[in-house]
């Protein structure tokens, strides 16, 4: 068990969650390359004490010692669950059973979750409406809903005295390292490709909860994963941006190329992007972390795709892709796909099978044989100048 100093973050609030260094994906699918923290929040108010979000499965001790370095873990209250997935939840099981007079504080929804998946049972539950406060004596809890963000159940918790925003996942992202945001310079990138992991396929409702967020008096968020935002304007902007799906004029090209003809198309492709003054990020899928083509798919007008068909179908990692794209619904606008064949087509009918229904419009499709002559790259570069006018306009 690590030991390490208790931020205080506002008079009587405390940081107790706790970092994990080593953990190196999420969902496993995520890579954390810096690891992650779970963010648990102690208020301490004159008549009564909560804990906002709890850790991971595996740090209940580690959560309950910090707790009892800055009070007791005995005096707890409530125990709000702003979010039931088990990087937050998955310690309540265990502090509700060493602290058995505590009161788990959700909405409606989350109620239902704590009782099927961590077994509370309804007695020990509170539900709470949109808008609903607790007074804790000096310090008020204000329970804001905001579902799916990004599951069904999320609100936030204000804490109106301190104007201190508790967000859970929204406004986070994946890091160990750090106590405010305004320290690193990795804010915005691993921000954004945090949302583009985790919120992207939620968008309309982040949209309304940064919308419902905006009448607020806000001087800090507090999120359970990375730094916390004292200077939260920079990231309630850039969540405005994400959230409306705002793009730039710019293409994600994603491809992997077995011997080299689809390789050539996709250089073809970049370069007659790049002359027209498109920003262009290239990923070679055989090596690519997936956080950063989520990454980027945040902010991209469009995709370029290559991959060559396999015995029938599209190559793997560009079926891969496909379902990435799919599953985050980036605001991707327009797409080319890019391929290569020996003795029979079929990626371009799996590429339309996975994304036909995203909305992208597909500005053409080309399946090459064996390797692409002068005249087929010329054709690759028509398609270029195509999509670039596509992408300006
Ligand atoms: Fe950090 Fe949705 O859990």
């Amino acid at each position: 068990m690590t030991i390490y100093e208790i931020p205080e973050i506002s008079d009587g609030v405390f940081l107790v969650g706790v970092k994990d260094w080593d953990r190196r994906m999420f969902d496993a699918l995520i890579p954390l390359p810096h690891g992650t923290s779970y963010n648990s929040y102690l208020v301490k108010g004159k008549d009564g004490v909560a804990l906002v979000d709890t850790v991971n499965p595996g740090f209940e001790d580690e959560l309950v010692a910090r707790i009892n370095q800055v009070g007791e873990l005995e005096e707890i209250e409530y125990i709000v669950m702003n979010h039931a997935e088990p990087d937050h939840a998955g310690a309540i099981p265990r502090l509700m059973e060493l602290n058995d007079d505590a009161i788990l504080v959700c909405t409606e929804k989350g109620g239902e979750f704590a009782e099927r998946y961590y077994g509370i049972p309804d007695e020990r539950l509170k539900i709470v409406g949109d808008g609903e406060e607790m007074a804790l004596g000096g310090k008020t809890l204000r329970f804001i809903e905001a579902p799916w963000l990004h599951w069904p159940e999320t609100m936030f918790t204000y804490l109106v005295e301190d104007r201190i925003l508790f967000t859970c996942d929204f406004f986070g992202f994946h890091t160990a390292f750090g106590l405010y945001s305004d320290e690193s310079e990795s804010l915005i990138p691993e921000s954004k490709k945090y949302f583009g992991e985790i919120m992207m396929p939620y968008r309309s409702m982040g949209k309304k909860a940064v919308d419902k967020i905006s009448g607020l008096e806000i001087d800090v968020i507090a999120p359970s994963h990375g730094p916390i935002h004292r200077k939260p304007q920079t990231i309630v902007e850039a969540y405005r941006s994400w959230t409306a799906g705002e793009t730039r004029k710019k293409a994600l090209v994603a491809y992997t190329s077995m011997w080299g003809s689809t390789g050539s198309m996709i250089e073809t492709m970049v370069e007659t992007l790049k002359a027209d003054g498109i920003e262009v990020v290239l990923y070679n899928l055989e090596n690519s972390d997936v956080g950063d083509i989520a990454k980027d798919l945040v902010d991209s007008r469009a995709i370029v795709l290559g991959a060559p068909t396999v015995l029938g179908l599209m190559h793997p990692l560009g079926i891969y892709a496909s379902y990435l794209v799919r599953m985050l619904r980036p605001p991707l606008k327009y797409g080319v796909l890019l391929s290569s064949y020996g003795w029979g087509a079929g990626a371009g009918r799996v590429a339309q099978e996975i994304l036909g229904k995203t909305g992208i419009e597909l500005v053409g499709a080309l399946e090459i044989n064996w390797r692409p002559d002068p005249e087929e790259l010329h054709k690759v570069v028509e398609l270029g100048r195509q999509l670039a006018k596509k992408i300006v306009s």
